[in-house]
């Protein structure tokens, strides 16, 4: 997406790799919308940490930096030995795994790669390993700007559209799943008014999310988390759009931020349609049952205190919660099949429980 910064505006994605440098390229998401940072990861396992402490984060946007972090991984190995290698590049596989559990993107991502990275020498490994990576960012942008085709037709000219968390291009390598189809339908002229959910704890709403719309001059109100049900009660909400980190492929349970699942329960007692917009890598083939979804559990401070910007431009945090009490921070919940009207995927939008029978379509390749 086309970011202004200090009056001129340049095309960013949120991720990319410096190859000479063996370095993963970042936007440093904690500190927008007040200042527009790269930051450079100098190897596999600060790239892991780069994830876990949420300099990038967003579904495809961690599926394509934990794939930059493998390729990173294995163009450090010194050695010539193809056994060393595999080895080698499993524990990378392993550390960038664990950097964040709900989100499937980097799973998804990386066994592709590891799948395919074929050669009979380090070096053409090594190659490989980047192009796959490079592959991945790019299906991923080409996925998300087909969000945006499939989805527009589902925003009418004068739509009020709310949104969950950040599923915008931050989220993503570009484009975006969730804002996708708002971008298309500005582009189609039409007019349109977002509603963000605040999201927290973390903000990415009103942060993030109301940063990229700001950008793309798209008419907008953050709303506290808890307004929506007011609005959607008084008909101030046509549409409900959102992404999310993990879609169970076998029974259409959508794992999302927190707030998500609350979003749709009141989406359906007042029959507005609830869209769920999702890359191919988002779906998660394997589980069985939303409650196998590993559900992360931040820390607490993040309930407990609040990050914002002085008057005086210095990013503080201060503590919001009662001194001495605890929280608890689950940052993802689970939304049944029954609450979600469609799926929007790049070749179309499905019912939740029909994604199984249309799973070729869908690019399973596995085993039923
Ligand atoms: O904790 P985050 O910010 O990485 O959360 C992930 C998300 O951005 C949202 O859950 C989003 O709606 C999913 S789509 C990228």
């Amino acid at each position: 997406m086309n970011v202004t910064h200090n009056g001129k505006s340049k095309h960013y994605r949120t991720v990319w790799f410096d190859k000479a440098r063996n370095r993963v390229e970042l936007i440093e998401q904690r500190l927008l919308p007040h200042q527009f940072k790269i930051v450079s990861t100098i190897d596999y396992v600060e790239t892991a940490r780069a994830i876990t402490d949420m300099v990038v984060r967003g579904a495809g946007a961690i599926g394509a930096t934990a794939a930059y972090g493998l390729t990173q991984g294995a163009w450090a190995f010194r050695g010539r030995g193809l056994k060393g290698f595999e080895k080698h590049l499993a524990k990378v596989y392993r550390t960038l795994a664990e950097a964040r559990p709900t989100a499937v993107d980097p799973v998804n991502a990386m066994r592709w790669m590891l799948a395919n990275i074929t050669g009979v020498t380090v070096a053409e490994r090594q190659e490989r390993a980047l192009a796959m990576a490079e592959q991945f960012a790019d299906d991923d942008a080409a996925h998300c700007q087909a969000l945006g085709q499939v989805g527009e037709p589902l925003i009418h000219d004068g739509a009020r559209v709310l949104t969950h968390c950040n599923a915008g291009w931050l989220a993503f390598v570009d484009h975006g799943s969730a804002t996708a189809p708002i971008y298309a339908a500005q582009a189609k002229g039409k007019s349109l008014h977002v509603f963000c959910d605040e999201t927290r704890p973390r903000s990415q709403g009103a942060i993030l999310t109301a940063w990229e719309l700001a950008q793309q001059g798209i008419p907008h109100d953050i709303i506290a988390d808890n307004a929506a049900g007011h609005l959607m009660q008084r008909g101030e909400i046509d549409l409900v759009i959102v992404g999310s980190d993990r879609t169970l492929g076998r029974t259409g349970e959508v794992a999302n931020k927190i707030g998500t699942y609350t979003k749709a329960v009141l989406a359906k007692r007042h029959a507005i349609p609830f869209y769920v917009a999702i890359p191919l890598s988002t779906i998660d083939w394997e589980l069985e049952s939303g409650l196998d979804i590993p559900i992360e559990e931040r820390d607490e401070d993040e309930v407990l205190r609040a990050w914002g910007i002085t008057e005086g431009g210095r990013r503080q945090s201060v503590r919001v919660g009662n001194p001495g009490s605890t929280a608890r921070n689950p940052a993802f919940d689970v939304t049944p099949p029954e609450l979600i009207t469609g799926i929007i995927t790049p070749p179309g939008i499905f019912k939740p429980r029909h994604l199984w029978k249309n799973r070729a379509k869908l690019g399973f390749s596995g085993k039923a």
